[in-house]
């Protein structure tokens, strides 16, 4: 039987730390479920003491997900450590991951603490986190560029207290494949209790070598890897999931060792992800990119037709790409239709299941053929609602209702959708910039559905809005008001949260 690595999903963490990438609570429960779909083995919620949100996030994600483990991140402090096992203690799952610093540069200028009170601190956390917690792991940052005998001995130290896992990032991206796989090597060959814990890799991409760098370590012998969809992360992202997955699947010759990921739910999840946060993937993104599977040229064609594998080394149908024609029309029943939910692994309230239906018929009067992709950006569009100050009435002269009264405007720009823009703007009363919009078709021919994503700014912030519909003005109109909403939703949470902390003071 061969070795299973394990896959630490951080997109939630790492993730969401990356400009534009951030997400509302509600939206990182949705990421999270899919996160379980994909049969993630530990989901890095989040990093509990960052804010009062972070918290809230990390907890809701900890008593939701049932299978994976849920991990919050910690400094190696007793009050971080603490911070991040209340969040966590309702997890059937919890690991409390807390790091601290130990190449020299780092422990010099950033922490400005002496190698011995690295060893000391990195040890007593260990003590402290594992008498509150079963399962720990720790990462000693920028591992990558730390002097391997002082790593040694660190590691050697929070073993012996119990840490079970143990992460040797490759924090600034610095590493190549060949010096990682020794770097690992020697950690299995010189920490002598390293049989207890299991070895740990977390690469950053900044010189795009954190795909081969974090494969090179699983060959030295890691049995865990951090990754995330995507590959989103700080500055030039972290190792992509999916391609370090469908590498180990492809390549099974030449690594030898499975995953537990279900492969099928990877092109799912990375179009969620880009939905949450309004950053597409490029298109010729291994993969999960538009392109990754698109044979253009008239010889590939020729070739794709004579036998596939001429030019495909793995099928679309592997990251779930396969479009499965459910052809349903208005006369369908709401059988079927819950049949379909269920085999794109949902399980939804009867009221949802209602709701959705409904949505499925009025699409259906004007798609003839409903594919699954059409069902997906319905779900997932109810599951990310927010309450809705303001809902589009009509797409001609602005009409909005806000909480149920019709309110209306009329504005002038160069074209239909900046002219909605502007107009609806005037008539939420705030100053509004555009920041970045796009559509995009959900699925093919003249009557798809179009996914429009409008990111707008009130100065302070960037808000995010999504809209669907079979016209893209209408999609376009919905995605600004949405933005709307989710400004006015982010901005009741914040002015909560001061409240609850003014009253909670002494
Ligand atoms: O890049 C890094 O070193 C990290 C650690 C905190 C795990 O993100
Ligand atoms: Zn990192």
């Amino acid at each position: 039987m061969s070795r299973i690595v394990k896959i630490f999903d951080t997109t939630l963490r790492d993730g969401e730390q990356s400009p534009g990438c951030s997400m509302n609570l509600k939206e990182k429960l949705e990421m999270a479920k899919q996160l379980e779909r994909l049969r993630i083995d530990v989901i890095e919620a989040g990093f509990a003491i960052a804010s009062p949100g972070d918290f809230e996030s990390v907890q809701l994600v900890a008593n939701e997900i049932k299978n994976a483990t849920v991990a919050s991140l910690a400094r190696s402090t007793e009050k971080d450590i603490t911070t991040a096992y209340e969040a966590l203690k309702g997890a059937v799952n919890p690991r409390i991951h807390y790091f601290l610093a130990t190449s020299d540069i780092h422990m010099e200028y950033k922490l400005r603490m002496s190698p011995e009170a690295v060893l000391e601190k990195a040890i007593a956390m260990a003590k402290f986190a594992r008498n509150l917690c079963g399962e720990v792991e720790f990462s000693a940052e920028d591992a990558s560029r730390t002097r391997p005998e002082f790593l040694y001995q660190v590691l050697e130290g929070v073993i012996n207290q119990g840490v079970t896992i143990v992460n040797v990032p490759d924090t600034v991206g610095y590493t190549t494949p060949g010096e990682y796989f020794k770097f690992i090597e020697g950690i299995r060959n010189n920490v002598p209790n390293i049989d207890k814990a299991t070895i740990s890799v977390h690469v950053h991409d900044d010189l795009g070598l954190g795909v081969a760098n974090s494969l090179a370590a699983i060959q030295a012998g890691a049995g865990q890897v951090e990754c995330t969809v995507n590959g989103i992360g700080e500055r030039a992202g972290n190792a992509a999931l999916e391609e370090i997955v469908m590498a180990l699947k492809t390549r099974y010759d030449v690594y030898q060792v499975d995953t537990n990921i279900d492969t099928t739910q990877i092109y799912r999840s990375s179009r969620l992800l880009s939905k949450l946060t309004g950053v597409r993937v490029q298109p010729n993104k291994a993969i999960v990119g538009e392109n990754a599977f698109a044979h253009e040229s008239g010889i590939h064609q020729h070739g794709m037709m004579a036998n596939k594998e001429t030019y495909e080394i793995m099928t679309p149908e592997s990251i779930g790409l396969k479009e499965n024609k459910m052809v349903l029309g208005k006369h369908s029943g709401k059988h079927a239709f819950v049949d379909k939910l269920t085999s794109l692994g949902y399980t939804l309230s009867d009221e949802e299941v209602l709701d959705l239906f409904n949505q499925f018929k009025v699409l259906a009067d004007k798609k003839k053929v409903i594919s699954d992709k059409d069902i997906l950006a319905l779900v997932e569009q109810k599951q990310l609602a927010i309450p809705e100050v303001y809902s589009l009435d009509t797409a001609a002269t602005i009409r909005l209702r806000k909480n149920g009264d019709l309110i209306e405007g009329v504005s002038l720009a160069d074209g239909p959708i900046s002219a909605g823009f502007k107009a609806i703007s005037e008539l939420v009363d705030c100053e509004l910039t555009l920041i970045d919009y796009g559509v995009t078709a959900v699925t093919d021919g003249t009557d798809a559905q179009g996914e429009a994503q409008v990111k707008i700014s009130d100065g302070t912030h960037v808000y995010h809005g999504r809209g669907l519909s079979t016209d893209i003005i209408d999609a376009s109109l919905k995605a600004y008001v949405d933005a709307v909403n989710q400004m006015l939703y982010i901005k009741d949470s914040q002015s909560k949260e001061i409240q609850e902390q003014t009253s909670s003071k002494p």
